[in-house]
């Protein structure tokens, strides 16, 4: 198994494994799968971190793979301070909890780490995600953008002391909020070429 960088060649194979992984997702309320919509839209956006654009492969075929974008706190005074989050994170769904998660997110963190990212923030499941020293997001006082704080929110010091506890609102990048008209269109395609 070798973790290397995605490049234009992966692009398909990458969002094919995405729509995969992301529909055997059942929470409630969770209507439809876009996630593969966001890793199309999201290489193209600034907020977009290359350099953390991870694939898993073996013989030939992505099992998995991470994005990460740029995201930020605004601390009760105004004052800005950047942190990322990755996201879609996902693995072929019949090598599930086969530890190829654990594999992609703790090489990519470690990377983060080196090119000195100081925190990262994700929602993502509570139960999974602590293994990696993610803690609720409410130890750091942060909330999200809606003042909301949940399980699911949660962050992970790169550098020691990053966060701090002045607290603040996080915000992902808005190419999150997914205009559901322009995807509705892109995937109609999506679904015609992985027919095909
Ligand atoms: C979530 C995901 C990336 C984990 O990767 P993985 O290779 O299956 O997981 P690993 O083998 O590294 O770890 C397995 C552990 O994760 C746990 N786990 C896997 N998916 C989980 C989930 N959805 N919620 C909670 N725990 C989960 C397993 O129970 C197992 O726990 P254990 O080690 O205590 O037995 C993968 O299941 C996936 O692609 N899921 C669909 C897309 C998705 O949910 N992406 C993340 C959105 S936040």
């Amino acid at each position: 198994m070798n973790i290397r960088l995605e490049t234009p060649k992966d692009y398909s194979a990458v969002e094919r494994l995405t729509f995969a992984a992301f529909e055997t997702m059942t929470l409630p309320g969770r209507t439809h799968t876009d996630e593969h919509y966001l890793a199309h839209i999201l290489r193209g956006a600034p907020a977009f971190i290359p350099e953390l654009d991870y694939v898993l492969e073996e013989g030939g075929r992505i099992l998995a793979n991470i994005m990460y974008s740029k995201s930020k706190v605004v601390r009760p005074n105004g004052d800005e301070l950047e942190t990322i989050t990755f996201g879609p994170v996902s693995v072929s769904p019949e090598f599930h909890c086969r530890g190829l998660g654990t594999k992609i997110i703790g090489y990519s963190l470690d990377r983060a780490r080196e090119l000195g990212f100081g925190a990262v923030i994700i929602v993502g499941h509570p139960l999974y995600y602590p293994r990696f020293g993610f803690k609720a997001a409410s130890e750091f006082n942060l909330v999200m953008s809606n003042g909301s704080s949940f399980d699911a929110f949660m962050a992970l010091e790169l550098r020691e002391g990053f966060l701090g506890f002045e607290g603040g609102e996080w915000y992902e990048d808005s190419l999150f909020e997914i205009d559901q008209s322009a995807f509705n269109e892109w995937h109609k395609g999506f679904l015609r070429e992985a027919k095909a």
